[in-house]
């Protein structure tokens, strides 16, 4: 192993919190192996940020109707503190919105600019001539021609996971206006892709095909074999960075041409602060890079990349980028515009003190060669049966058993037990998982030790032995604290808390791995132990019955919020809406319309008059039913005939979920002719 080590976790959007998708996907494999790293004396520098470009942030801006600063603020701010509560240990948390990124990215630009790197290239892009803008990304929706789903977006379907381009969009439309867009000429810079496939192939295909995960290499091979073509690195947006060149186009850098650099900068930024040299993370040889990403960044991360870095020629370009795969919840695809998640920061909340039984749950279930699952029950099982169960039970138990027979005071050892010979396997067997980024084997090989702790003492029986024999007792418990020690020690990337806390109990320094390798007995002769504390406790099933209502209710409102309700009309401004006089009326009378089943003949006190409505509500009233009812009416509708009766007016109703007609109608205080607006 190299002694320097760049890791990076993918920047997450600022448009919305963390779920545990994402710390799954991202955060805490990189956070353990960044803290197994660090443990083995290596120069770690552990990166991240908020993603603070991009249409997705200046969407949920426009849907809140507030501007995308606050609306990165707000998330930046939540993201960052969700991450500080559950212990992932980034040396700096950084932010692509901060002046010294935009500087950074706009260099990066002028240094591809300067080798004449780009293609400028003047196309037609889609434009929504409504709103006035071009259609970059996610501002526009269509048909995925791979999967079907109809509201993929310009870049991505995230049905099926495909990587687009608004071209290949059917029926594209503006997620702006929802108008059909228009194409439009304009000028942008290519990164070109294709110039690069050779260089791709033998570094990708040919050098890393053993050591990388082969989802990763699989898709680059997928995009190689489809043939790379050049990609746009500057969009017509009005925010973003804007694209440094003195004709001043009005541009802004394409997200995913910024976002990566965002890494660079937040190194910058920390090697400032902290009186290093940041160029040793990003262009020393010795170095060796790590990107932490969700397979949806592939592209990104091994092609996109790779190629600026390759092209800027001053960079080393990264080692492995260990891609996971998604995690759903409860069976169903996280998804947060169905709210269907479980959000880290209502975790924390939720659950406070529990971050060690996430980090262990979701490493247990880690998407690492294909989807996986999480649950709230199993949340629970492997809290109670495996962290309460295994873990803390045996941990418990050998400390309960010195703190009785011996006054806490650690016995002296003067045999050895053949079956704890190989304990130092453990550390080895751990670090080398950790190291090929099999997480969750090597959780099980941690889960393995306390196993073995559980099956010694089970097996020798002290509570038994004692009466007869206290110098067997001695050197059992002595056997067994030196299983403790290892557990504690070997926990800590994965377990940070609880391995503290252990540690504390044992009165013991935290070790390197090299150390525990080496290590032979934890314990000097005059060693007490501290106070033994629980070190984790039983998850109810109150606890898990409230986290599975808080899923129903997101369910219901899911149906609430009807899927096959029609969509939004046009917009239409305040003016529009003054020309609708609405008043509040009473029908008088009501009378079936001849060869007409739908229709009812009304009598309506508007209030101004008494007119003549013919309305289509006989499928769900009889006329003596809405007879003194009270109603909205549209007065200024134009006259209209309708089997030969001129209808003046207008009245309201809406459907319940069975479709029948239910009235609009006002509080019965109301006088007729009360105007609505
Ligand atoms: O997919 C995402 O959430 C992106 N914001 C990840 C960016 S990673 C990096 F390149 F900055
Ligand atoms: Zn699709």
């Amino acid at each position: 192993m190299s002694k320097t080590y760049t890791v990076t976790a993918a920047l997450p959007y600022a448009n919305g919190p963390i779920h545990i998708g994402h710390l799954a996907g991202v955060y805490i494999p990189a956070d353990i192996y960044v803290r197994y790293l660090r443990r083995n004396g290596k120069d770690v520098l552990f990166v991240c940020g908020s993603d603070e470009h991009g249409v997705p942030v200046t969407i949920r801006a426009k849907k809140e109707g507030v501007s995308v600063q606050e609306v990165v603020n707000r998330y930046h701010e939540l993201i960052k503190s969700t991450f500080e509560k559950l212990d992932i240990s980034f040396n700096i948390y950084d932010r692509t919105s901060s002046a010294h990124h935009h500087q950074n990215a706009q260099d990066f630009f002028l240094k591809l600019n300067k080798n004449n790197v780009f293609l400028e290239k003047q196309t037609e892009q889609f434009y929504d001539e409504e709103a006035g803008e071009f259609l970059a990304d996610r501002y526009i929706i269509g048909q995925c021609p791979n999967c079907g789903n109809e509201n993929a977006y310009g870049d991505q379907c995230e049905k099926c996971g495909s990587t687009l381009s608004p071209e290949e969009l059917i029926n594209p439309k503006s997620a702006l206006s929802g108008a059909k867009p228009q194409k439009r000429l304009t000028k942008n810079w290519y990164l070109p892709l294709n110039e690069y496939e050779s260089f791709l192939r033998e570094w990708v295909l040919e050098n890393h095909s053993n050591d990388w995960k082969a989802n990763v290499t699989g898709q680059v091979k997928s995009w190689l074999d489809d043939g790379l073509k050049p990609r746009a690195m500057t969009r017509d947006l009005d925010w973003g960075i804007p694209v440094p060149l003195d004709e001043g186009t009005g541009k802004v850098l394409y997200v995913w041409f910024d976002a990566p650099i965002g890494y660079i900068s937040a190194t910058q930024k920390w090697a400032e602060e902290h009186g290093k040299d940041w160029k040793k993370y990003w262009q020393g040889n010795e170095t060796e890079l790590i990107h932490f990403i969700g397979k949806d960044n592939i592209v990104f991360h091994c092609i996109i990349f790779p190629v600026m870095l390759k092209a800027h020629g001053e960079y080393i370009l990264p080692t492995n980028v260990p891609a996971n795969e998604f995690l759903n919840l409860e069976n169903d695809k996280i998804s947060t515009s169905r709210n269907w998640a479980v959000w880290a920061h209502e975790f924390v909340e939720d659950l406070p003190g529990k971050q060690d039984v996430l980090r262990y749950v979701l490493t247990a279930n880690l998407p690492e060669n294909k989807d996986n699952n999480f649950t709230w029950k199993d949340f629970q099982l492997k809290n109670n049966s495996e962290l309460v169960g295994i873990l803390g039970n045996f941990f418990n138990r050998v400390m309960v058993l010195i703190q009785k027979y011996f006054d806490g005071k650690v016995p002296t050892k003067t045999k050895n037990y053949p079956e704890l010979e190989n304990l130092h396997d453990f550390p080895e067997d751990i670090g080398r998982y950790l190291e090929n980024f099999e997480f969750r084997n090597a959780l099980k090989e941690l889960m393995n030790l306390a196993r073995l702790g559980n099956q010694f003492l089970q097996s020798q029986e002290p509570w038994k032995k004692i009466k007869t024999d206290e110098e067997e007792v001695k050197n059992i418990l002595a056997a067994s604290l030196e299983i403790a020690a290892m557990l504690a020690q070997c926990a800590g990337p994965f377990l940070p808390n609880a391995s503290e806390k252990m540690l504390q109990m044992l009165d013991l320094e935290v070790l390197s791995w090299q150390e525990l390798k080496e290590k032979r007995s934890f314990f000097s002769q005059a060693h007490s132990l501290g106070e033994a504390q629980l070190l984790f406790d039983k998850i109810e099933d109150d606890m898990v019955t409230a986290q599975l209502q808080k899923l129903e209710n997101t369910k219901k409102n899911n149906q609430m919020t009807n899927p096959n309700a029609e969509a939004e009309k046009e917009e239409i401004n305040f003016d529009d809406f003054q020309k609708v006089d609405l008043r509040v009326g009473t029908i008088l009378e009501a009378k079936a319309v001849e060869k007409a089943d739908r229709l009812l003949e009304l009598k309506v006190d508007t209030g101004l008059d008494v007119r003549t409505i013919v309305s289509g509500i006989a499928e769900s009233f009889s006329p003596q039913e809405v007879v003194g009812k009270k109603c909205t009416v549209l007065v200024n509708l134009a006259p209209r005939k309708i089997k030969g009766i001129t209808s003046q007016g207008m009245l309201l109703f809406t459907e319940n979920k069975d479709g029948k007609l239910v009235f609009v109608n006002p509080d019965n205080e109301v006088p007729n002719g009360a105007g609505i607006a």
